[in-house]
């Protein structure tokens, strides 16, 4: 579904030159949700920001579903807007829309007509649990409020890829595993395929898969096969 070899990602040149990321390849299946760990400054926010086409690599090639991606940024802009869905650790929410209007966004810049896209949104709204919040501003919701509508945001357009950076950081502990949960149910039916960093060890037990950074290296990558949470799904 995902594949990428040799990929490296530098940063400024001359003296200020600084590799964030050195010849890292993986192979990464349908439907699989992938926990990429390591320390502070490893690299796995460089290495989302390349697999979500948000950046361009130093050197290295990615395949999305056996198709390279394309160079050109407009075609580029387009895959990502048709195939990618991102969480993020402050849940980007655009402060003047609505819980609704939110998640409305993304089918709106793929052209879907406001009464489907109005009924999708609000169905992905009360499968998260907050249809109540709709027409709330995100300024009126808690965190973990907040991060359940970013998580219907980013399902919202049914995207094969999902990738998240630190979705659960600022949240408890019971709101963190509500969120994990809801992205795994959420995917399971359309086997949506994750890719999330995160420094949280609740997480990486319920991923099918560690990848593990440091200082720009992939230095593990293992699947977890014994899994409880993945074979009861
Ligand atoms: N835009 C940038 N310009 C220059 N250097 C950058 C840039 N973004 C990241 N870096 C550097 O690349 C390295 C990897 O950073 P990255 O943000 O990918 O780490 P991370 O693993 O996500 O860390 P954290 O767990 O703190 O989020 C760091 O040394 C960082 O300073
Ligand atoms: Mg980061």
């Amino acid at each position: 579904m995902l594949t990428f070899q040799h990929l490296s990602k530098t940063y400024g040149s001359g003296l200020l030159q600084n590799t964030a990321l050195k010849d890292v390849s993986a192979d990464i299946s349908c439907g699989e949700m992938v926990a990429l760990c390591g320390p502070s400054g490893s690299g796995k926010s460089t290495l989302l920001n390349l697999l979500g086409l948000l950046d361009t690599p130093t050197q290295g090639q990615i395949w999305l579903d056996q198709q390279p991606v394309p160079t050109d940024p407009a075609a580029l802009a387009q895959l990502r807007c048709r195939a990618i869905g991102f969480i993020f650790q402050r849940y980007n929410l655009l402060p003047v829309l609505t819980a609704l209007e939110n998640v409305e966004y993304p089918l709106q810049l793929l052209g879907v007509a406001k009464s489907e896209r109005r009924a999708r949104a609000m169905a992905l709204l009360e499968a998260v649990g907050v249809g109540q919040f709709a027409g709330q501003r995100p300024d009126q919701l808690s965190g973990g409020q907040q991060q359940r509508v970013a998580i219907a945001r980013a399902l919202v357009k049914a995207p094969p890829l999902v990738i998240a950076d630190e979705p659960t950081a600022n949240l408890d502990g019971v709101s963190a595993a509500q969120v994990i949960d809801l992205m795994q149910q959420l995917g399971r039916d359309a086997n949506t395929t994750f890719l999330i960093a995160s420094h949280d060890p609740r997480l990486y037990e319920r991923c099918s898969r560690l990848l593990t950074l440091k200082d720009g290296v992939l230095v593990e990558n293992q699947p977890q096969s014994l899994n409880p949470a993945r074979r009861a799904g």
